[in-house]
């Protein structure tokens, strides 16, 4: 491809595990609803409020990314076709803009035996970032955290998590970040600081899409009845490639940190109670999720409330995703900085804001409006925020 020489327009989606179910469900899901061939069903980003927010279109993204691993996208679509998360035909649909996709991946890391230290991996992910945002002359280039969860690094650990590796590439390159998932990223007193001084808005971590948005919307339910819960347990069976890498119990264990918070944040205590997550591989892409929550009532009758969640992991997340991606990219060009608490609606473990689903609706909204003033005001500029 040419380089680009007319002035930088348009945003770029930089996927860290471009190859993933997630990223793939995101890239095919963009290319359907934007040819007409499937509604926007769970992107709040085309509801009414968001119309005049000055977002980028879905048509008008471009994607590319990292990954460690090698299938090419067309042929990770037709597995997920496979799995029942995309319709049939799809694939099909959209080969072309997949197929553009993956000539934009780039081979991540670190793999075993790679000798790169962190500065050489950070200056070499930066590079393709950077390169790929030239060559499609865009304004801006989001990049988004969906690669396999990582074990929560010990605090004594000499090297960066990849996660780390990543973001600090994407702050190198200038590119706003957004982590979906719970590895740490850009979550270092550093690498914040990093992005802040870059100017760069950001948004983490760890998409909220099931159990855990069911959590958001219950445990205020309890406070707010004067209800006393004394015991919230759970458990998931899932799948997939995140069913495999939180078969890691260090890897379950930052994961399950972000189901856990909610209910803190939400009640003021951590109820009795553990969550547990079950790798079932032939549940495929679809996960069950169980809650099992005592509470106490008027003279202390006791009762329980249980919930069965039965989802598409990646159909629940993908949709999300692009919501991010958008809402980043026009954060950047309306020149917000730093940590968006207002995104905290999408996140387990947000940067900071309210706990519970309603309150953090509430807030995104009012994100719209901000950002469909700074539309209406004109040339973007860089403010402190
Ligand atoms: N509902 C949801 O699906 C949901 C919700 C919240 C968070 N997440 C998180 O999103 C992430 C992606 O989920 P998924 O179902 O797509 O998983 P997946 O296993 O299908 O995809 C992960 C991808 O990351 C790639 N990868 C691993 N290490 C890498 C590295 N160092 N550099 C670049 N790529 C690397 C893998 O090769 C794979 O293609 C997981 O961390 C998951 O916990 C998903």
């Amino acid at each position: 491809m040419q380089q680009a020489t007319s002035a930088p327009s348009g945003a770029g989606v930089w996927f860290i595990g471009a190859r993933g179910s997630v990223a793939t469900t995101a890239m095919a899901g963009c290319a359907a609803v934007a040819a007409g061939l499937q509604p926007p069903t769970g992107m709040v980003t085309e509801t009414e409020p968001f119309a005049d927010a000055g977002l980028p279109a879905l048509p008008s993204l471009v994607f590319g990314g990292h990954d460690t691993a090698g299938c090419p996208l067309p042929k990770r679509a037709e597995a997920l076709t496979g799995a029942g998360v995309l319709p049939p035909g799809l694939a099909a649909a959209v080969r072309a803009e997949l197929e553009a996709a993956d000539t934009e991946i780039r081979a991540g890391g670190p793999l075993p035996g790679d000798r790169r230290d962190d500065e050489e991996l950070i200056a070499a992910f930066a590079a393709d970032m950077a390169a790929f945002r030239g060559r499609h002359g865009l304004a801006r280039v989001v990049v988004v955290h969906v690669a396999s969860t990582e074990p929560t690094p010990a605090a004594d650990a000499a090297r960066l998590p990849p996660s780390s590796l990543y973001a600090a590439a994407a702050i190198r390159a200038g590119c706003p970040y957004v982590n979906f998932t719970p590895s740490t990223g850009l979550r270092t007193p550093d690498l914040t600081e990093a992005a802040a001084a870059r100017g760069l808005p950001h948004a983490g971590r760890d998409g909220k899409t099931g159990q855990t948005l069911l959590r958001s919307v219950l445990a205020p339910m309890f406070l707010q009845r004067a209800l006393s819960v004394r015991a919230w347990s759970g458990t998931n069976l899932l799948g997939g490639g995140d069913g495999a890498a939180l078969a890691d119990p260090a890897a379950a264990a930052a994961k399950n940190s972000g189901k856990e918070r909610v209910l803190a944040d939400t009640l003021g205590h951590i109820p009795q109670g553990q969550v547990h997550i079950d790798d079932v591989p032939a549940l495929g892409e679809w996960k069950t999720a169980w809650d099992h929550i005592a509470f106490d009532g008027f003279l202390g009758s006791r009762m329980v409330l249980q919930t069965i969640w039965q989802g598409c992991d990646s159909a629940l997340a993908a949709p999300l995703v692009l919501d991010l991606a958008r809402l980043v990219a026009r954060a950047h060009e309306a020149g917000l900085t730093g940590p968006l608490p207002e995104l905290g609606y999408y996140f387990k473990d947000p940067d900071g804001g309210p706990a519970c689903l309603p309150a953090q609706h509430t807030r995104l909204l009012a994100f719209a409006e901000r950002l469909k003033a700074a539309a209406v005001q004109g040339p973007p500029e860089r403010a402190a925020r």
